[in-house]
């Protein structure tokens, strides 16, 4: 009996690999890539995607003798969704790596899952400070709203601002924003009279933008996620604000690339802080700008895009750098401590914060050739999230 079973399983396992099954199927290296593809968050999902193709179309799709399978879901941006298409690429497809993850509900959301199941999870947009410390298995290839903030923070005063209301999304990234900037610029002599916070689902602006006139400060810093850039704007040049002498600053979420071109002149002069710009001008980006919008109808990489780039590198780097056998705590280390040049200059993945160290640029929105663009004027270098000191 002992030994039929033993030859069965011989002729079974000489089948296989006569069918070349077996092999095959250990050969795939899955990333399960979760993004918001329709929904409010949108087009967070359509740069990532379109980022992270554009990085597999230029560096092939083998690594370390392993065929990369990139399998996209769409979580609608509803951190229960990000959760369960998580379960289900973990159990099911036997992903090697998670990435994505549109806003910081769904990182949060999937963390308890790299964790238990030891699969290193790429947060490549959400960016509240303290995702990577809700597991040992995030590294992150996007931003902290504390890390760019700051900046803004130390530009206002020295720039004529000396009261500036803010205005934040109500959520991670916005109370992040919010603390980060109004404490750095009351340490620098400025005033905050007011600190203002708008529903991320569905915000309407006015009434806020209303209170703001009223209250008249030199600025208004604004935070709001991407792809609601444009509203605020459109409504801050409505109500005259800009007339009225209220300057509008913030991050570079609300200048987003993906939209700037269409908002118009009262855009024009707007300053943000932010690490990425599509016009940045260094030869890598010149050559990341002009394949992305050749592969895709034109469309003007984002932030966002660039988080997906650089968060396909950090994971095909590990790959190569662990020899190809794709374990998840063999990866993770791979992928700490990584440096590169990135289409937003250069990067450092830090080993111990599993977060991403990266230069912090101040822009000005101008018009060139027509096109409204973010030009950076200064950059702080090397930038860490100042929320891992606390
Ligand atoms: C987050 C989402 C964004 O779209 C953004 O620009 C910044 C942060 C977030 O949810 O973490």
């Amino acid at each position: 009996m002992h030994k039929r079973t033993l030859l069965q399983a011989a002729a079974a396992a000489a089948l296989l690999g006569a069918s070349g099954l077996a092999p095959a199927q250990d050969n795939v290296f899955k990333i399960g890539l979760i993004l918001p593809m329709t929904g409010q968050q949108a087009t967070t999902g359509r740069q990532i995607e379109a980022a992270a193709r554009l990085w597999m179309a230029q560096n092939g799709d083998t690594v370390a003798g392993r065929k990369i399978q990139l399998i996209v879901r769409d979580d609608t941006s509803l951190p229960d969704q990000t959760r369960r298409l998580a379960q289900e690429l973990v159990v099911n497809e036997k992903v090697n790596v998670l990435a994505g993850m549109g806003i910081t509900p769904s990182a949060l959301a999937v963390a308890p899952i790299a964790t238990q199941s030891k699969t290193p999870l790429v947060v490549m947009a959400a960016a509240t400070s303290s995702i990577t410390e809700a597991s040992p298995y995030i590294v992150r290839s996007s931003f902290t709203l504390p890390q760019v903030s700051v900046a803004m923070a130390d530009w206002a005063p020295k720039n004529g601002i000396k009261t500036v209301v803010t205005l934040v999304s109500d959520y991670g990234p916005g109370l992040d924003a919010e603390k980060y900037f109004s404490e750095r610029f009351a340490f620098n002599g400025g005033k905050v009279p007011e600190k203002l916070r708008v529903p991320l689902r569905n915000p309407d602006f006015a009434p806020f933008l209303q209170k703001v006139r009223d209250l008249k400060p030199d600025a208004l810093f604004v935070f709001v996620p991407s792809g609601a850039g444009a509203a605020v704007m459109k409504q801050f040049g409505e109500r005259g604000m800009d007339k009225a002498g209220i300057r509008l600053i913030g991050t570079g979420d609300v200048t987003d690339d993906d939209q700037l071109n269409d908002m118009g002149d009262v855009a024009l002069g707007v300053v943000t802080s932010h690490h990425y710009s599509a016009f940045h001008p260094s030869p890598a980006n010149k050559k990341f700008v002009a394949e992305f919008m050749k592969a895709n109808k034109n469309l003007r990489p984002n932030f966002m895009a660039v988080g997906g780039y650089d968060g396909m590198r950090v994971i095909y780097e590990a790959l190569k750098k662990s020899g190809g056998k794709g374990g998840g705590d063999a990866l993770l280390a791979a992928m700490k401590g990584q440096i590169f040049e990135s289409p937003r200059g250069p990067v450092f993945i830090d080993a111990q914060t599993r977060d991403i160290v990266q230069n912090v640029y101040l822009r000005k929105v101008e018009k060139k050739d027509g096109q409204l663009w973010n030009v950076e004027f200064d950059v702080i270098k090397d930038v860490k999230d100042p929320g891992k000191s606390k």
